[in-house]
């Protein structure tokens, strides 16, 4: 029995007890679960915007106050002082790793690196104008038909949490020297596993790429602040199909579909496109932001607004501070980091981003930094499902080796037509 109880009362006098669950934050939830077998009474949500699916002890996030924590660690600490391997661990295995257990994981990430040679046939059958996220998606899922003892789902999942971890770094990287037409470079063991991303990304055959560490400290920032976001739409995705007992590499390739939208993890390649036109056209901000008030064109402030976060996303503002550092080292300058800057002032002056709580959110800033370090756009929604991937795996884990796991159903309230007969084709008007 629940120490606290929620009344609900009907309008035809019923009235039904339902019990309270209170999360470690303190945060309430009225557990309905028994409300249709009670009542036949379903609730309804759309969009999700109030309904806890799960209990979880991987993320906290506390939209209102600007809070995002990792097994309870501030993201501040962690993208200051951690390393996307280090949090990858902490968010996967729930405590931050002692010196001998990062070394063997980074040891196996390492040796995990090689994606099958014969899955580079799948590259050449790809039209060189392929989405990276599209190619990203379907070479993860094949991945399920090279190491096919996953489809056991009593069989060890470290091994495959590893894999995955590891080659989709690779697989990223390769799509892309793919879409350029240049060679795939195999990864180095002797690099950390930024710096081996960045030299598959950006060496050649003929001169090795030697990473900057401002550039590689920015990688890891930059992962690590994408890495969980609790039950966001592509982790939501990738617990509803693991749900079903699907395998792992399934359930993340859904995943980085779900992210694919521009709602969600495409949203940081809008924000540079939508800089770009503002800069194009002339750079008048102020024009910008009325357009989008007066919703012409249906347009939307890319890289502004969260579902959570009625505050500053605190994952902007770390990226809001790298933008500064890296363009002061590299030296470079971009016009579109001052329109960023100058329509995030305009914004949050603006009654009609104040009053809704709009606020830049991760998106607005990385694209800018992606587009500093040399990943071109269409690889920027890659990005991020390589930043998310450990948030994937947790969350799947979680849901694996919870023995309350039940398959994911909701309920729906129907609004076609009642009953009627089939007509036949000739007498239909
Ligand atoms: N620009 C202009 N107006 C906006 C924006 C925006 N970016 N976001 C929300 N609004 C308005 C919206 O038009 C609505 O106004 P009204 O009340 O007049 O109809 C009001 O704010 C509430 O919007 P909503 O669509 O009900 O809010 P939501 O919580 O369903 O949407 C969101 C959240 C992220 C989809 C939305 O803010 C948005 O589309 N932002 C731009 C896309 C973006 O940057 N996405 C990345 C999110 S962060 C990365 C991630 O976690 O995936």
């Amino acid at each position: 029995m629940a120490d606290k109880t929620a009344k609900l009362t009907l309008d035809d006098g019923r009235t039904v007890n339902l019990p309270v669950v209170v999360g470690t934050e303190n945060e309430h939830a009225i557990d309905i679960r028994s409300l249709r077998a009670d009542t036949g009474y379903v609730t309804l949500d759309t969009g999700f915007m109030n309904t806890g699916a799960t209990k979880s002890a991987i993320t906290y996030i506390d939209g209102e106050a600007g809070i995002l924590r990792y097994r309870g660690i501030p993201i501040e600490e962690l993208a200051e002082k951690s390393t996307f391997v280090e949090t990858a661990y902490l968010l996967i295995h729930g405590q931050l790793p002692t010196a001998t257990q990062l070394t063997d994981f980074s040891k196996q990430l390492t040796y995990h690196s090689m994606v099958h040679e014969d899955m580079h046939h799948f590259y050449a059958g790809f039209p060189s104008s392929s989405h990276p996220m599209a190619v990203l998606a379907a070479m993860v899922s094949s991945m399920s038909a090279y190491y096919p003892d996953c489809l056991d789902r009593n069989a060890p999942m470290e091994l495959h949490i590893t894999r995955i971890l590891s080659k989709v770094r690779t697989i990223a990287a390769f799509a892309y020297k793919k879409s350029i037409g240049q060679p795939i470079m195999y990864p180095r063991n002797a690099l950390t596993y930024c710096a081996n991303f960045l030299h598959m990304m950006y060496a050649v055959p003929a001169e090795p790429y030697e990473p900057d560490p401002l550039v590689v400290k920015a990688l890891n920032q930059l992962l690590i602040l994408h890495a969980d976001h609790e039950q966001n739409c592509s982790t939501s995705t990738v617990r509803l199909v693991g749900s079903s007992g699907a395998n792992v590499y399934a359930a993340v390739a859904a995943g980085i579909l779900a992210l694919w939208g521009p709602l969600h993890g495409g949203a940081n390649q809008e924000v540079v496109e939508m800089l770009e036109d503002i800069s194009t056209s002339g750079g008048d901000v102020k024009k910008f932001v009325s357009d989008i008030k007066d919703k012409k064109g249906n347009r939307r402030l890319m890289g502004f607004g969260h579902r959570v976060y009625k505050n500053y996303d605190p994952r902007a503002k770390v990226l809001k501070k790298m933008a500064d550092q890296l363009f002061d080292h590299l030296g470079v300058s971009d016009p579109l980091l001052d329109v960023a800057r100058e329509l995030e002032e305009a914004a949050l002056k603006d009654e009609y981003f104040v009053g809704r709580k709009l606020y830049p959110n991760v998106d607005f800033y990385s694209g800018i930094i992606y587009k500093a370090i040399g990943i071109p756009t269409p690889m920027f929604t890659v990005m991020f499902a390589l930043g998310r991937l450990p948030g994937w795996i947790a969350h799947w884990k979680e849901m694996v080796e919870d023995p309350s796991t039940k398959i994911g159903r909701p309920r729906q309230i129907y609004s076609g037509e009642n009953q009627r007969p089939y007509v036949d084709i000739n007498d239909r008007t």
